[in-house]
């Protein structure tokens, strides 16, 4: 073999040819497909957008009411699902909750597992799309203690998902526009985001040709982690903190810069921006709108707007280029429209569905090799085997 040179973390290693996002870390460019993240956040609905991001153009109106069709068509999931639902502890945390629903889904669709056809793919995918909302909603609902709710197709997929999470038993349902439109162009601005780590999860485990829902499920163990999905939770706790703590933004700054201590700020920095993550730019005035539409005085979001003021002129973020990431002000979003804490991961999940089935068939598309890096061995040469008497 030749030399394998080593680059912990996959830093600078490129995994694959990808013709889906475009991200330029030093600009802060984010584009799917070619088209900016701004325009679409603002002008697109997430269905369109997670066609965008699988087939690679724009839908026509009757290409996106074939696709809506199709999914809706795959809205249920079979009712024994519920049983293993019903095994899970309330107090489980929800993306364990998913994670296993997903992977348990193959078991109730075995054909969406050897997908060699196109047609395979698709119908694989619009599986996927139907049922992955009606698990994340059923999570929530169990943790809530609700009975779960089947939706209803007349709906658009957005708000049938808001529906599935927040309709209660015997009432009547309704929804704010302006709620169903921020939960939108959220899931919208986290749909892809090339080859992060549970994009890059999702594409090895598919690259062994197990089928997509397995690899969905690993890409959303992979999101679970406060270094990437988890972080959204993660930020909101420490708002709290500091709040409870008594609002000492100063304090925590320091205690982020502190090599000693393991604290980071959470929402901050981010492997590839080294700029403003434009998508926090979104979300920043998404939260003051929010906020005030629905006539909410959240005092976290000015700890937030604080801390993002103090890092923006401290030397140790500057010199780091770290800046508000895309995690850093959605929690405050999902918290004004009744989200609980535990389910900000789970929506990031919803919202990246479409980029890991993108990026997953993509590579199958593309006939990618099974994915299998090296390694650089630092363990003993050879030794003789001692019998466990004589050690
Ligand atoms: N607070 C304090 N210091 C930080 C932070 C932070 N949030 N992020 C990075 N640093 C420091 C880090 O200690 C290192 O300093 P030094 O060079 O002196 O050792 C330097 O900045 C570079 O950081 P790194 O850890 O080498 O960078 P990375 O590319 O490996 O990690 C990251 C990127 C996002 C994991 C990291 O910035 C982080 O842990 N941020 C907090 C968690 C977070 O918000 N994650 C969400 C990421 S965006 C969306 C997503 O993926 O879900």
């Amino acid at each position: 073999g030749g030399v394998t040179t080593i680059d912990p973390g996959f830093k600078n290693t490129g995994s694959c040819e990808s013709a889906i996002t475009f991200l330029n870390g030093e600009e802060g460019i984010l584009r799917y497909r070619g088209y900016s993240i701004e325009q679409l956040a603002d002008k697109a609905d997430f269905l369109e957008v997670a066609y965008l991001l699988i087939f690679g153009e724009l839908p026509t109106k009757q290409q996106l009411e074939k696709f809506h069709a199709d999914i809706k068509e795959q809205s249920h999931v079979d009712e024994d699902v519920k049983k293993i639902l019903d095994g899970f502890p309330k107090s489980a945390h929800p993306m364990g909750v998913l994670s296993s629903l997903t992977s348990a889904l193959v078991a109730f669709n075995p054909t969406s597992v050897n997908v060699d056809s196109e047609e395979e793919m698709y119908n694989a995918i619009v599986k996927i799309m139907g049922k992955f909302p009606v698990l994340t909603a059923w999570a929530h609902r169990k943790r809530a203690g609700l009975p779960l709710d089947y939706g209803n197709n007349n709906l658009g997929y957005v708000e049938n998902f808001h529906k599935m999470m927040f309709h209660r038993p015997n009432r009547e349902y309704s929804v704010d526009k302006k709620v169903v439109d921020a939960i939108d162009k959220l899931l919208i601005l986290h749909a892809d985001h090339e080859q992060n780590c549970s994009t890059s999860t999702v594409r090895i485990v598919g690259s062994s040709h197990a089928g997509l829902f397995v690899s969905i499920s690993a890409g959303i163990a992979a999101l679970w982690g406060p270094l990437h999905g988890g972080a959204n939770q993660a930020v909101i706790e420490m708002l709290e903190e500091i709040k409870e703590d008594g609002g000492d933004t100063h304090k925590f700054m320091e205690k982020a810069k502190d090599k000693e201590d393991p604290f980071r700020l959470m929402g901050f920095g981010h492997r590839v921006y080294k700029n403003f993550d434009p998508r926090a730019k979104i979300i920043k005035v998404a939260a003051d709108d929010v906020l005030s539409s629905l006539g909410i005085d959240d005092p976290v979001l000015d700890i937030a707007k604080g801390l993002e003021k103090e890092a923006l002129e401290d030397s140790y973020f500057v010199d780091r280029k770290l800046y508000p990431n895309v995690d850093f002000y959605s929690g405050i979003i999902y918290r004004a429209l009744g989200i609980p804490v535990e389910m900000f991961t789970p929506m990031f999940a919803l919202g990246r569905l479409p980029g890991w089935i993108a990026q997953w068939r993509e590579m199958r598309l593309q006939k990618e090799p099974i994915g299998r890096p090296r390694q650089v061995y630092t363990g003993e040469t050879f030794r003789e085997f001692i019998p466990v008497e004589k050690r």
